[in-house]
């Protein structure tokens, strides 16, 4: 799945949003509101009394321990193929006014170890009787005795199974075929078959769609839902006359038929390969696109008709071959598939989803509109297309074995992304960018006592809730993190033999990791490459413990060593290697880069190398290639800081941002005092590149959470405005406002200067940016704000303005037809200073007519990260909970991403006491997928108050003195 599937820039600055970081939301809230019901569905399955329909209810006493009390399937059973069609209806039942859809299928099956019962996953679905009087029918495949007849059938609903008890035993090596007839609800719920609509001149539209990962397959047909269980799928669509029909594969034919009297289209498939059913992707749509082929491969975007009219797809469409061109080098492997589809949807819970052969996105990440998308959409875009394109060899042509290695496919794709989209757009080396939008993104995650290793048991990953959990910053960045240090170490020449050795020796099949790690451990050995230990060994350390270490170098004596970085201390933390890693370590000293890796490998290490004397200072991990912080001792880091004063073009461009980023993370743990971080930020009034500035104003955030409601909120304010006005008028005289600079990253930039001098009160911005704002509201259908920096002129002229701007926002949201649009304006709304606005629109998030279920969780941790929203929106939350959480399920709210986000700002005794009583209050009714976030919070509440405490009256001295002196 691709993890940036917010709306809202990245580059917003200082009046920005605080980012869940990448979250990629975690799901599956209703299993667990189900398992509230456990106490009727834990029974076995009792035979069905031949009403077909209706679920077990017969409560058996408790604890069982039948199979299908297990949520993992038996062994016993392997999928070949599968035949089904479906017929989604996109008009309501007439007498249920539910949206529904019917189909059948066929499994094949190998029996491969003898067995009496049969359990295949479904989840929701209704079955129709069959002429046994059981919900199934079961036939010998290709010869061989009669199957044994079924003695009873029935649902779990639980562990989601379909359930056969056989009167004899399957054979082993024989296969069966398993026929079913069912319906189910195309409820709007974002997960398995469902519908999405939406509005086009006025009319509403319906969209059959389908998200399947992780396990919602089941939701569509009767399946063995397991990524290992790959098989060959038969797929055909039943569809109303100006429809059309999408799968994996290509369509082979669409004939005329009546069904139930009804006239409708028949659409057939291509077989796919081999596959797992997360994977699967049905559409039916009145959708357009445009195509165009490359070397045979078939390659179209499909949209809204409106969109593609207006072109909004020609840039997806022109990337995507390059990008596909470059993995078909990168992996030494063709792209594996006649055709590869793309389609924005209006409605999609994820960034987006990489169904072979048929990618789904979130319409503001495929669609880009010259006209009136950013920089920022443009590179969301290019690198989404890469992460899902990456995933078509690395995720579908091979398959990790279970969903305890998420984070191998996630943040492998997470990583090649940059490289996918560096090939499309060569000139915005994207590849730097990893640092600030995954690596330091996560560094703040899994330097929290509650963060977790990559990688975890098999077995302890076994229920919805917690395969749903894997899917989150940890497995996305710091995955892409560490296999970028792998690549570097290894050197990518080497890294890419392996790795293709790897995709190309389990093509159509799965593996576990460290089969990845085996065929690395070759391409090393065939080159030569000299390692401190196997592949395996340095990259256990990784992915098998939490965490990541700060390695400290101390340039009087040459010593260096290394320690398991935390944010607040956390004692008897358990490790299988005692918090040690080998590290691999790039470095610098004034005079020039050292040529070669060295590696520490125990915790204290002597490098004589890196004793200095006089002015000469070491400088490590360079381009931030390592997974880890840097420190130095004291007169290290000041020799660092004069360089930076002095001429910081002398340490390379990423390592300026890293040592922004260290500072403050290394005061944040109370290792260096506070005030030696803000010395990093002197430098910036001479500074003109994106990635520091943006670096420093990730890190100031922290500071305005804290202390915007205090009174170090003026000094502050003062000491930013005269950081920044340099940037501005560097701005101001090369580019202006009304154009924006050539250079992809200083077109960030000249965002995060309009925003931080309008929000530090730079008169001079602030009448720039109402000045635009107004011409747009006297010529409502011409607006003559660049794309760039709509989303900053916005919410800079909303938080000036009163309930006049705001209204006006809300009626062009309402209206807007480019979703890109309607995401800038929906996040500029949270930045007004109105609490009556402000809550009225917190109210709108509970009506979905208002804001889109997608875009709840969005609006809501926004307008608390307006320090006018802070209180709204948590007491919103805490007085809504209950609703919410039993309310929305599956794929509406992140609750995740909810609870991290409405509770950022949180650093005194009295909002830990409600965090608190919030934990209490409704342990009753869970916290599902966000039971982890909550906990985050309350550790992360502690040591704010902490923080503040310790570091409140230095901080405003300081401020105070540059204000002084500037
Ligand atoms: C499935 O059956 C249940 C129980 O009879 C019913 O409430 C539900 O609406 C049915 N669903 C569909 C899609 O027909
Ligand atoms: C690419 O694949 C071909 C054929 O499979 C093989 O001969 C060649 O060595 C591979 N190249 C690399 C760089 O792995
Ligand atoms: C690391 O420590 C171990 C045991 O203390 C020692 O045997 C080994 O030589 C050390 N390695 C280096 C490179 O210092
Ligand atoms: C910013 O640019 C405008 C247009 O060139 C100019 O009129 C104005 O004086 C500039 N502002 C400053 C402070 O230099
Ligand atoms: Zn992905």
């Amino acid at each position: 799945m691709g993890a940036k599937g917010f709306f809202i820039s990245k580059a917003v600055g200082v009046v920005g949003i605080v980012l869940g970081a990448g979250a990629v939301a975690t799901i599956i809230a209703l299993s667990v509101v189900y398992s509230q019901e456990k106490a009727k569905t834990d029974a076995p399955v009792a035979p069905t009394d031949g009403t077909g329909t209706t679920l077990p209810t017969v409560p058996t006493p408790a604890p069982s321990n039948e199979p299908w009390d297990k949520y993992r399937l038996p062994e016993s059973l392997v999928p070949e193929t599968y035949t089904v069609t479906l017929h989604p209806r996109l008009i309501p039942d007439p007498i249920t006014k539910l949206y529904i859809f019917t189909g059948t299928s066929h499994v094949v099956f190998k029996c491969v170890k003898e067995t009496q019962l049969i359990l295949i996953h479904s989840n929701k679905l209704n079955y129709t009787k069959a002429l046994n009087g059981f919900l199934a029918t079961l036939t010998t495949e290709g010869g061989g005795a009669p199957a044994p007849a079924i003695k009873s059938s029935g649902l779990v609903e639980k562990t989601q199974y379909l359930v056969l008890q056989l009167s004899d035993s399957l054979v082993k090596d024989q296969k069966y075929k398993l026929s079913t007839t069912f319906t189910g609800e195309l409820a709007d719920d974002l997960g398995g078959f469902y519908r999405s609509e939406y509005l086009e001149n006025g009319v509403k539209k319906i969209v059959a769609t389908t998200q399947m990962q992780p396990t919602d397959a089941r939701k569509a047909f009767p399946c063995f839902d397991e990524p290992a269980m790959k098989a060959i799928f038969h797929i055909t669509l039943v569809h109303a006359h100006g429809t059309r029909a999408l799968s994996n594969g290509m369509e082979t034919g669409t004939t005329d038929q009546t069904i139930d009297g009804m006239s409708v289209q028949v659409t057939t498939f291509e077989p796919t390969k081999k596959m797992s059913t997360y994977l699967l992707a049905f559409i039916v749509s009145d959708f357009g696109f445009i195509q165009t082929t490359l070397e045979g491969v078939l390659i179209r975007i499909f949209a809204r008709k409106a969109a593609i009219d207006a072109n909004q797809g020609e840039y997806a469409l022109s990337v995507t071959g390059p990008i596909l061109k470059f993995f078909e080098n990168y992996y030494n492997a063709t792209y594996p598939l006649p055709k590869s589809d793309q389609i924005a949807l209006p409605d999609f819970y994820f960034g987006a989803m990489e169904n072979w052969g048929l990618v789904m996105y979130r319409e503001t990440n495929l669609l880009y509109d010259p006209l009136t998308s950013s920089n920022r959409n443009r590179e969301t875009t290019a690198t989404i297309i890469a992460h899902e394109l990456a995933h078509m060899w690395f995720g579908n042509l091979v398959t990790l074995k279970w969903w305890n290695e998420v984070w191998l496919n996630e943040g492998f794709a997470s990583y090649v992304s940059y490289l996918g989209a560096d090939k499309a757009e060569p000139s915005w080396r994207v590849k730097d960018l990893i640092v600030l939008d995954d690596i330091h993104r996560v560094f703040a995650v899994d330097a929290l006592a509650s963060s977790h290793p990559l990688s975890s048991p098999e077995d302890s990953i076994v229920l919805p809730h917690q395969i749903g959990e894997q899917f989150d910053a940890i497995s996305y960045s710091k995955g892409a993190a560490v296999l970028r240090m792998l690549s570097d170490l290894l050197s990518e020449k080497v890294f890419v033999q392996g790795l293709s050795s790897y995709l190309n020796h389990f093509a159509h099949g799965n593996t576990v990791g460290t089969d990845l790690w085996e065929h690395l451990q070759k391409a090393v050995k065939l080159n030569g490459v000299v390692l401190p230990g196997t592949v395996q060994d340095i990259m256990n350390r990784w992915v098998l413990q939490m965490g990541f270490p700060v390695v400290t170098v101390d340039t009087t004596t040459g010593i260096v060593s290394q320690e398991h970085f935390l944010l607040s201390p956390a004692p008897n933390l358990p490790s299988p290697y005692n918090y040690e890693w080998l590290i691999p370590i790039r470095w610098m000293k004034l005079s020039g880069l050292q040529k070669d890796l060295w590696w520490l490998m125990n915790s204290t290490e002597v490098n004589m190398d890196m004793k200095t004397a006089g002015d000469e200072w070491v400088l490590a991990n360079i381009d931030v290639t390592g997974y880890y912080r840097v420190h130095y001792d004291r007169g290290n880091w000041e020799k660092l800081i004069g360089q930076l004063k002095a001429d910081h073009q002398a340490i390379p461009l990423i390592n300026r941002a890293q040592l922004v980023d260290d500072a403050f993370n290394l005061a944040r743990a109370a290792i260096v005092p506070s005030t030696h971080a803000l010395q990093t930020t002197v430098y910036l009034s001479a500074e003109r590149e994106y990635i520091p500035w943006q670096s420093a104003l990730d890190n100031m955030q922290y500071y305005y959470l804290m202390l915007d409601r205090t009174d170090v909120y003026g000094p502050m304010q003062d000491y930013m405005r005269s950081l920044v006005t340099p940037l501005y008028l560097h701005f101001n005289a090369t580019s202006g406002w009304t154009n924006v600079p050539e250079g992809h990253t200083d077109k960030y930039n000249q965002v995060n200067a309009l925003s931080l001098a309008c929000s530090t009160g730079l008169k001079e911005c602030q009448n720039l940016t109402t000045s635009l704002f107004r011409q747009w509201m006297d010529n409502a259908t011409h607006n003559t704000i660049h794309p760039n920096l709509r989303l900053a002129v916005y919410c800079s002229a909303v938080a000036a303005g009163g309930a006049a701007e705001w209204e006006f926002g809300w009626e062009q949201f309402k209206y807007a037809t480019l979703a890109s649009d309607a995401s800038r304006l929906l996040s500029a709304l949270t930045c007004t200073m109105n609490k009556t606005l402000l809550e009225r629109f917190l109210s709108y998030t509970l009506q979905p007519a208002m804001i889109r279920k997608q875009d709840a969780t969005t609006v809501i941790t926004s307008i608390a990260s307006n320090r006018e929203g802070q209180d709204l929106a948590w007491g919103f939350v805490r007085d809504n909970w209950n609703y919410i959480y039993t309310q929305y399920g599956v794929g509406s709210f992140n609750f995740a991403a909810l609870i991290s986000g409405v509770t950022t700002r949180f650093s005194t005794a009295e909002e830990l006491q409600q965090l608190v009583e919030f934990k209490q209050k409704h342990s009753a009714t869970g916290f599902g997928s966000a039971e982890l976030a909550l906990n985050q919070a309350l550790e992360r509440t502690q040591a704010n108050i902490l923080w503040l405490q310790q570091n409140k009256q230095d901080v405003l001295q300081w401020f105070t003195n540059q204000t002084l002196t500037h």
